[in-house]
């Protein structure tokens, strides 16, 4: 690893021209890898894609509209992105939700539980990234390396969980990881150079830690920057013979 959390990450196993794409790139941890990205003289092209869509003119700087509430948005964006790239090397998506006022709270007992909180987690933690996997896969490059990562959580690890609570949010990163492992397993079979991971960024400064950061040791707490670069550090070091687990920050495999 480089020495600056800021430094740009090598992306070396993955070439030169190419083309990304971060889904959820209004979000902290999204927002802060596409800037990485950016920067990279590797990257020809990158997508970020958004629920608000922000544009810009920068060549290298296309947002697209997308929501996982809506599929056909999903299919929108894929279909754009081919359209200019026409083949993909690296998808991040980097959406996820915690906690969203009243509708959505992470649960300190079963009492808590509501269906309509559930429901909204695995809408958003697992079926949107699966539903994103289903149109965007397919734009994988088949001759060199190239990769479909999902920002999951320790927290989804069903070996791992030795605090219970957070019920909604723990059980659709477990629904995640399951369905990123499916998701390898079909894609093996005709994207041999591809792999297909789920990343646990570490606690990082973001909107959706804010409110549980106080127990949290501050040499414990990334920045946004410096999770991007650990996670970009990975995906260059991982090969498709890694694909279907979940990966933390450091390179380590989270029990599943
Ligand atoms: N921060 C941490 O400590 C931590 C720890 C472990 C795992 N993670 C995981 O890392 C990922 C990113 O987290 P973060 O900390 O960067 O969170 P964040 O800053 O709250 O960003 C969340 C992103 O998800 C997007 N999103 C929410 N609902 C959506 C929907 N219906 N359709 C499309 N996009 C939607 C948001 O878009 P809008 O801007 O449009 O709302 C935003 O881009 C999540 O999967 C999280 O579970 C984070």
């Amino acid at each position: 690893m480089q020495d600056h959390p800021m430094d740009s990450p090598e992306l070396g196993s993955f070439g030169t021209g190419i083309n990304a794409v971060i889904v959820g790139a209004t979000g902290g941890i999204g927002m802060a890898l596409a800037h990485h990205l950016d920067r990279s003289d590797a990257v020809s092209n990158l997508f970020r894609l958004s629920r608000s869509g922000r544009r810009s003119e920068h060549i290298k700087d296309l947002w697209l509209q997308m929501d996982f509430e809506n599929e056909e948005t999903i299919a929108k964006a894929a279909a754009a992105v081919e359209e200019v790239a026409g083949e993909l090397h690296l998808v991040i998506v980097a959406t996820g939700i915690l906690h969203d006022g009243d509708r959505v709270q992470p649960e300190k007992t079963w009492r808590s539980l509501t269906g309509s909180a559930m429901e909204t987690a695995f809408r958003i933690n697992a079926i949107g990234p699966a539903l994103v996997a289903k149109h965007f896969l397919p734009l994988l490059a088949k001759d060199r390396k190239s990769a479909f990562a999902v920002l999951s959580a320790r927290v989804g690890s069903i070996e791992d969980n030795r605090l219970g609570g957070w019920y909604a949010y723990r059980a659709s990163k477990a629904a995640l990881n399951m369905l990123i492992k499916t998701l390898s397993i079909e894609l093996a079979r005709s994207f041999p150079n591809a792999l297909c991971v789920g990343l646990h960024p570490g606690t990082v400064d973001t909107a959706l830690s804010a409110p549980f950061q106080k127990g949290v040791a501050q040499e414990t707490l990334f920045s946004p920057a410096q999770s991007a670069r650990y996670l970009l550090s990975v995906l260059d070091r991982l090969t498709p013979d890694n694909s279907g687990h979940l990966y933390a920050w450091d390179g380590s495999r989270v029990p599943p």
